[in-house]
Order: C-alpha cells, then structure tokens, then sequence
C-alpha cells in the first residue's frame, strides 16, 4: 500500500509545487512507483511535468463529482519515468460547489473524506503518492490532510513564513484530533535558501522554534529551478547535479529510508 505524503502550508511561493514534483521524480527515478496529485487548480505541477490540463479525458474535478467515474480513468504518464499523475485543472475551483449540489443525497460520503476514498482505488499500485495542494487552508488542503499518512511543511526562508508554518502546524493538529488521528508531522522542509543575512535569520527562527522537525537537508535557491520550470520540467531532470536537486533527491531518501 502506497505511503501518502501531503505537502502543505498556508503560503504561496514556498516552494509547495518544486517540492512535490522533485520529489516525487527523485522517488520515481529511485525506482519507487510514484503517483503524483495536483490539487491546485493553478496546475503548475501538473505543467512542470509536461501536462496540458486542458487535454485530459477525465479530470480530478469528474472524480471528486461524479462517482461513477474510475479514478483510473484520470491517472496520466508524465516525463518522468516511472511517475504518474492526476492532474490540476482550473476547474477545481468549482469542485467544492459542485460536491454541495450533491449533498441532497443523504447516501453521499463526507466531503472531507473524498479525497481518501478515491486513493483507495488507486493505493495498490503505488508505492507513494504525494500531494501538491494549494496555498490556502480550505477544502483541497484538508482533503490532502485526511487523505495523508503524512505531512511534509515547506518552508522558504523568507520573510512571513514563520506566520504560515504556525496556522499550518495548527490545522495539523485539528486534522489529528478531528479527522485523521494517525497523520504524522514527517518534517519540515527549508527551502529557498539563499546565502544572505535575512534568508539566514529566517532559518534560525525556524530552527529554534521547531528544531527538532526540521528534516536535515536543506534546499538551496538555485537557477536551474527557473530554468527548469521554464521548460516545463522539473530540477531533478533538467540538471540533476545542481545543489537544488541534489537537495530533493537526499529529501526523497530520507521519505524512503527513515
Ligand atoms: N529552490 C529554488 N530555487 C529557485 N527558485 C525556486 C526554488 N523553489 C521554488 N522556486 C521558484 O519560486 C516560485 C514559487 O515556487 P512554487 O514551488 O511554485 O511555490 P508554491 O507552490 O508554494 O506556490 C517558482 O517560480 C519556483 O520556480
Ligand atoms: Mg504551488
């Protein structure tokens, strides 16, 4: 059964999407089977792996509103070898509506739990499966956090993210208490970082606040991350020796081994 990782904070621009589309290469490219799900209805990592969401038969948003429909049917290959996924599409914006109209009918499951429900279909034939999710905390991100065995935190080290790293940490232990007891805090992970004395402060702030849940290797900023997005392509493809994807492949090691 695939191990479910969720990466998630309350903030844009951190690092959410890099991060789960390296990883995720850097567990297929280590031989895992690996499926990636884009919850973001801005679809960048579902672009960042050479996806055009507007050429899909089934999308995530048929999934979540239509249960006839096999997961299945929506799971795509990407450029990647060896890493699947179920893409993003703007439409996803229009999910949570959609699933209300349905509600009349009282044998539909919880919406919280639609996303959990679907990987069931799907857990079998992954080893893991990593979801990206938008930068708010409303009804994708909460699905990721019912539907995960565990939470990865990304955070840049730039300024205002100890503010969303702490209502991440709080929607973290409501998931716990609430909905999903056995989720676990797998770490937070330094991104974006950058060799000034603001990107340094920020990383001692985080480090002692939440030294021990800091996972121990860092993610430097890097040019080939922009270059690499540029073509639609993730880091750990593009130039797999450049210090950023080095960084994502000693963090898919760390999700496999500890
Ligand atoms: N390590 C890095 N080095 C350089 N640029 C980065 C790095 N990580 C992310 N970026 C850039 O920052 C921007 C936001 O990153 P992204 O992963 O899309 O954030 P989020 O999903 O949290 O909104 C993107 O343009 C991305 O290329
Ligand atoms: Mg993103």
């Amino acid at each position: 059964m695939a191990k479910k990782i969720a990466i998630a904070i309350h903030k844009g621009g951190v690092g959410k999407t890099t991060s789960a589309k390296n990883i995720a290469a850097a567990l297929a490219g280590a031989g895992k089977r690996t499926l990636l799900i884009d919850l973001d209805e801005q679809a960048n990592a579902t672009k960042g792996l050479g996806v055009d969401p507007d050429a899909l038969s089934a999308t995530l948003n048929d999934l979540f509103t239509d249960p006839t429909i096999e997961p299945s049917m929506a799971v795509v290959t990407t450029l990647v070898d060896g890493l699947h996924l179920i893409a993003g599409h703007p439409n996803l914006s229009k999910t949570e509506t959609g699933m209300a109209f349905q509600r009349s009918d009282p044998t539909a499951p919880d919406p919280i739990v639609a996303l959990k429900t679907l990987l069931e279909a799907l857990e079998d034939h992954y080893d893991f499966i990593i979801l990206d999710t938008p930068p708010s905390l409303g009804f994708m991100t909460i699905n990721a956090l019912a539907a995960a065995d565990e939470l990865v935190i990304p955070a840049a080290a730039s300024a205002y993210t100890q503010d969303g790293l702490a209502r991440t940490i709080e929607a973290y232990e409501r998931a716990v208490k609430t909905y999903n007891p056995g989720l676990r805090l797998r770490g937070i992970l330094i991104t974006r970082v950058k060799r000034t004395n603001a990107s340094s402060a920020v990383l001692d702030g985080i480090g002692e606040a939440y030294s021990d849940r800091v996972i121990p290797q860092l993610i430097v900023e890097s040019t080939a991350v922009d270059e690499a997005e540029q073509l639609n392509q993730p880091v750990v493809l593009y130039d797999p020796e450049s210090a950023a994807a080095q960084g994502y492949k000693r963090v898919a090691e760390i999700l496999i081994n500890e």
